[in-house]
């Protein structure tokens, strides 16, 4: 199936008694076991099949084929957030005293949960420039298990060259793990360029109406985790039967990752999604590249507007041919540069809370790829929290005001952005 059909259809097979066309809602805490023995074969995986709504469920497991269709991957894990799927592939591979070289252009809520979160369970975490791949090599030790960047910095907007990271993460044999969040698999596929992980918070475009939160991972499969420096995977876990992961998996050892996250971190920690909000998902799923669509044709038209605006001071979109990033952006973007646009005003910082106050139209809260436009000044709210040599490091300067454009008609979009401009 092509992108747009399996977006439709991708996962689902008619239950043969409702014969239920729209995908059901399976809202149960617990399944029912035929026999005592069909309940340890299921606990012990020699049978397919479901247990207990916190380890998956059927209508979870459309969202997840679905998703690994779309993406390119092996097997998908849905869970309660990105921030959850974020934190769980970390777990899912380092124990105390590894380590991990990220991109330090990150979303607030990744980088304090690499800054302060990461370091109390004793992992560590690089951050480095990404603008120069060379920088992920220069930070790798023999404590290093993993590689991670956004595809498209939030709200830097700087675009990581994935395939010169994920080369490096080969020749060190270290999985690269990439949050796509900003780029939904019909603008790319991490996969295809070499990445081995990709993470999508869901709440985002992929749900694309701001009303649902939820993360996914998908594997790739196309990671070898027998290597023994990952101890997690090669070590019989005397949690669960003294399973290796890597080995012990049979037709399964190549996605011993996703399949290691929902037996370990998520079966023990609990961040699961919920059926309903997995619904939600598959909804906002059958119209992604018609709204991506839209959303980059409206973001490169406000990009052009901003640009030639007296009053802008300057404008970070990755689609105009002047941005220091187009080249890599346009290597990797061929659909689209998706909806988000940073820039500042001319003059004093307070004249980006005044234009912010004076919107009408677009909302002003802390959220992205809603299919309604957005603003926010991401120095005061959602990256707050870093230090101004941290914010500096991350591209994010005090007049920065992020908009994510949504698929209005591009017209009432800069009308409202004019009126808000002229109050300045
Ligand atoms: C790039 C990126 N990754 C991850 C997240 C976290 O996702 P969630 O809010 O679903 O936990 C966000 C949230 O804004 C984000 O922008």
């Amino acid at each position: 199936m092509r992108f747009e059909t399996a977006a439709l259809h991708g996962g689902h097979k008619i239950d043969k008694e409702t014969l239920s066309f729209g995908v059901p809602v399976h809202r149960t805490a617990s399944y029912l076991f035929k026999s005592t023995e069909h309940a340890a074969n299921l606990f012990s995986l020699k049978e397919p099949g479901n247990i207990y709504t916190r380890i998956g469920n059927p209508t979870q497991a459309v969202l997840e084929e679905r998703l690994a269709m779309l993406e390119g991957g092996a097997a998908s894990l849905a869970l309660a957030s990105g921030t959850a799927a974020i934190f769980y592939s970390i777990i899912n591979l380092c124990e105390a005293g590894d380590e991990v070289v990220a991109a330090n252009n990150l979303y607030g809520g990744t980088y304090s949960q690499f800054n302060s979160i990461l370091p109390q369970l004793g992992i560590k975490v690089r951050l480095v420039d990404p603008k120069n791949p060379a920088n992920f090599e220069a930070a790798i030790n023999d404590k290093t298990k993993a590689l991670f960047c956004e595809t498209i910095g939030n709200p830097g907007l700087t675009m990581t060259d994935i395939e010169a990271v994920a080369k490096i993460g080969q020749k060190h044999h270290l999985p690269l793990i990439v949050d796509s969040t900003f780029t939904p698999p019909c603008l790319l596929r991490p996969l295809d360029y070499g990445a081995n992980i990709v993470i999508h918070s869901l709440t985002k475009w992929i749900g694309g109406h701001g009303t649902v939160l939820g993360g996914i991972v998908t594997d790739g499969g196309n990671f070898d985790w027998t290597d023994p420096k990952f101890t997690l995977f090669n070590e019989p876990d005397t949690s669960y039967h003294g399973l290796r992961y890597a080995h012990d998996l049979g037709d399964m050892n190549s996605i011993a990752f996703a399949l290691r996250m929902r037996l370990v971190p998520l079966r023990n920690l609990g961040a699961c999604i919920s059926p309903d909000n997995c619904w939600a998902f598959l909804q906002g799923i059958e119209t992604l590249s018609l709204r991506m669509e839209r959303h980059s044709k409206n973001g490169i038209a406000v990009a052009e507007f901003l640009q030639n605006h007296n009053k802008v001071g300057w404008v970070n979109y990755p689609g105009l041919t002047n941005n220091e990033n187009h080249a890599t952006a346009s290597h990797y973007l061929k659909n689209g540069f998706g909806g988000m646009v940073a820039f500042g005003i001319k003059g004093e910082p307070d004249a980006g809370k005044r234009f912010i106050e004076s919107l009408k139209l677009f909302a002003h809260l802390a959220n992205v790829g809603d299919a309604k436009s957005l603003a926010i000044h991401p120095a005061s709210t959602t990256h707050s929290q870093l230090s101004s040599e941290q914010l500096a490091e991350a591209g994010i300067s005090a007049s920065m005001i992020r908009l994510s454009i949504g698929i209005e008609h591009i017209d009432d979009i800069l009308e409202d952005l004019e009126q808000a401009l002229a109050d300045n």
